[in-house]
């Protein structure tokens, strides 16, 4: 984050109450309805809990516990059971059966429908072949798949059956699925031969195979014909979605599993080199997703819903997946990219299907800014009433201009603070309810208590910045990190006692509200994406002509942070244009596109103190083209610093 947005951000006192005609409809329509509530919910948390998921979920079997919490492990309603799958489809049918469940659009504008019951066949018939295929309760399957209906279909039906999935974003590389594929021990694949994006082909089978080459311990791969683009076939291992699932019986009754049962992993990155495979179980989960969207999307009948977000991150989990069809909702799902095969693409997209809830990230939004309005003009737009934002600190001038522009200043924005370990949203605007400022994700969620405290976690005065915590375990919080409680206990619960580390920095201002400042650690948020600096630094030298490298992120207006490198090489002759961009490709191939850097710099050396740290606020100076500031006197050499100055120019 700049300066200049810090200022902003710091001098920002534009409040915008809830439209009118918004909040006489909405669940929640007042400040004191929502003080009220969330006071109650925090003053006695396992009752507000117990009651909600008494009166939100469908239980097969009652809980007698609401929570154990033997700090830093949380078991949420122990003694129940329930279906995660059934929560949302079966229990809607009776009223809801021949409701869109999933509205979508391909990228080639191919268009597909699936009522509530539709959805139940569907996800019964992938269930039973899953189970046909040997996958049991407690295995892991892994989704490496377009966004496409079968993406949800295949998330539901391993909740079905008490599988855990483990879904990884079709962007990432052979090498980066094959390591999740180890990590999380994933029986099966679950892939298509290719996607869509911009116009080309994206062939996942082939990367599929690649990771099984690098990770054979995978013993089938089940494959959905999208693009219908030929591959390579192992018929030993691979089967047709079309062959098996589209064939299976349509009969499948929920068995109803224990509250605790593992529901899924989802890798993030941390701030070391390996990823973090989040694990997240089944009630709490699905309660938190549930509650957060029927509250913060203020969910009505009649809403068509799109979140933007690509399943393959936690928001589609929870905000394109579970919490939405939990509530009955209709969800609007698109495989493609906003910019093809125009400019106007979403616009598009929110007249033909008339979305009335859209939810996308700052970055996205900061695209659609430079575009320009003539991409917007075309299109009709009044079928909006309700937008949000999520992924990153939104700069007020973005989010005035999607109030202004996409809204018609007529949409309330809730700007949505939370986290893949946090599971559903932490804090946020309730839409009918709370006065929103551009740049604030403003008060904490039912049942929520953040707090800001200083480093020897002290609770700090409003307007000081200070690190992010949660005071109390929340039903949604990851369990553990999968195979590595060591890392779960120390990277969220050593910081401060007894309280959750979020990782972020942030203030609270004189009324209460959340300005969040960004990540405090070695993680960058690149177009709304977690990086970590090691993975990248990790992946450069793994090519043998580099010996060190420090990455480091650099403002860009649209990404938010773009990654910027500094490499040494064994042999600095070698540092031409060529060397340049087959580094870029090589963290490509390690990582995947997401992580492609936008500036490679070779350097004689990295500054380091004396100590041997590497000075990244320096190198983030020098990245950025500013004067390096601060406390120069502990750099080991100082003329370095003349040396990188040179090679950034
Ligand atoms: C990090 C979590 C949770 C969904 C997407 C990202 C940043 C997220 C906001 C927001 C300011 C935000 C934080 C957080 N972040 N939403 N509304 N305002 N910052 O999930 O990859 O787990 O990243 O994203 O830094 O810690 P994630």
């Amino acid at each position: 984050m700049n300066d200049h947005h810090i200022k902003t951000v710091l001098s920002e006192s534009r409040e915008f109450p809830p439209p009118e005609a918004f909040q006489s409809r909405a669940h929640i329509q007042s400040m004191e309805a929502y003080e009220t509530l969330w006071k109650a919910s925090c003053d006695d948390p396992e009752r507000f809990w117990g009651e909600q998921a008494k009166n939100l979920l469908h239980w097969q079997e009652d809980f007698t516990q609401v929570l154990d919490w033997k700090a830093p492990y949380a078991r949420w309603f122990d003694g129940g059971k329930l279906n995660v799958s059934e929560n949302c489809l079966d229990r809607h049918l009776d009223k809801l059966g021949d409701k869109p469940a999933i509205i979508w659009e391909g990228e080639p504008g191919d268009k597909a429908t699936y009522t509530y019951r539709e959805l139940h066949q569907a996800v019964c018939r992938c269930a039973n072949a899953l189970s046909d295929m040997g996958i049991q309760a407690g295995d892991t399957v892994s989704l490496y798949m377009p966004m496409i209906p079968e993406l949800a279909i295949a998330v539901l039906a391993c909740a079905r059956i008490g599988a855990i999935h483990s879904v990884v974003f079709a962007g990432f590389s052979a090498e980066a699925l094959a390591e999740r594929n180890r990590d999380a021990s994933a029986k099966l694949v679950i892939t298509a031969d290719a996607l869509w994006r911009r116009g080309n082909e994206l062939a996942l089978k082939d990367t599929v195979d690649e990771a099984l080459r690098i990770y054979d311990k995978v013993d089938k791969v089940l494959v959905v014909r999208r693009t219908g683009r030929s591959i390579n076939w192992d018929s030993g291992r691979d089967h047709w979605w079309h062959d098996t699932v589209e064939k299976a019986n349509a009969d499948h009754k929920a068995q109803g599993f224990p509250s605790e049962q593992a529901l899924f992993i989802l890798y993030t990155s941390g701030s070391t080199g390996k990823p973090k495979g989040i694990l997240h179980t089944s009630a709490g989960y699905l309660l938190g997703t549930t509650l957060s969207s029927r509250y913060i999307f203020d969910l009505k009948d009649d809403d068509v819903y799109w979140c933007t977000a690509d399943v393959g991150w936690i928001t589609g989990h929870s905000y394109v997946v579970y919490g939405p069809l939990s509530n009955g909702a209709t969800i609007f799902m698109y495989e493609g990219a906003p910019d093809f095969p125009h400019q106007g693409r979403f616009w598009e997209l929110i007249e033909r299907y008339k979305i009335s809830i859209f939810y996308t990230a700052p970055t996205a939004i900061r695209a659609f800014m430079k575009w320009g309005e003539d991409a917007i003009e075309p299109f009709d737009l009044s079928s909006l009433r309700l937008l949000g934002t999520v992924g990153e600190p939104i700069n007020p001038e973005a989010w005035m201009w999607f109030r202004e522009t996409i809204g018609k200043d007529k949409c309330p924005i809730v700007d949505t603070w939370w986290q893949t370990e946090t599971g559903s949203i932490m804090i946020s605007p309730l839409p009918g309810a709370t006065p929103t400022v551009p740049g604030t994700a403003t008060k904490p969620f039912f049942g929520i208590q953040p707090d800001i405290v200083d480093q020897d976690g002290q609770s700090l005065a409003d307007n000081q910045g200070g690190y992010l915590v949660i005071r109390k375990p929340w039903p949604s919080m990851l369990r553990t990190i999968h195979g590595d409680s060591e890392r779960y206990e120390k990277t969220y619960w050593s910081h401060f006692k007894s309280l959750y580390f979020t990782g972020d920095g942030a203030r609270r201002d004189e009324k209460g509200n959340f300005w969040i400042m960004g990540r405090i650690d070695d993680v960058l948020n690149v177009a709304g994406h977690r990086l970590s600096t090691m993975e990248i630094e990790s992946a450069l030298v793994s090519h043998p002509h580099v010996a060190e490298a420090a990455v480091v992120g650099k403002a860009d207006d649209v990404k938010g942070q773009a990654i910027a490198c500094f490499v040494t090489l064994h042999d600095h002759e070698l540092g031409d244009p060529a060397l340049n961009q087959s580094l870029k490709d090589h963290v490509v191939q390690h990582i995947g596109a997401l992580a492609r850097p936008e500036t490679i710099i070779f350097t004689k050396a990295l500054p380091k103190t004396r100590s041997g740290k590497i000075m990244r606020r320096l190198l983030r100076d020098v990245a950025a083209g500013e004067e390096a500031q601060g406390d120069m006197t502990t750099l080991e050499d100082s003329s370095i610093l003349e040396d990188l100055k040179e090679s950034s120019a």
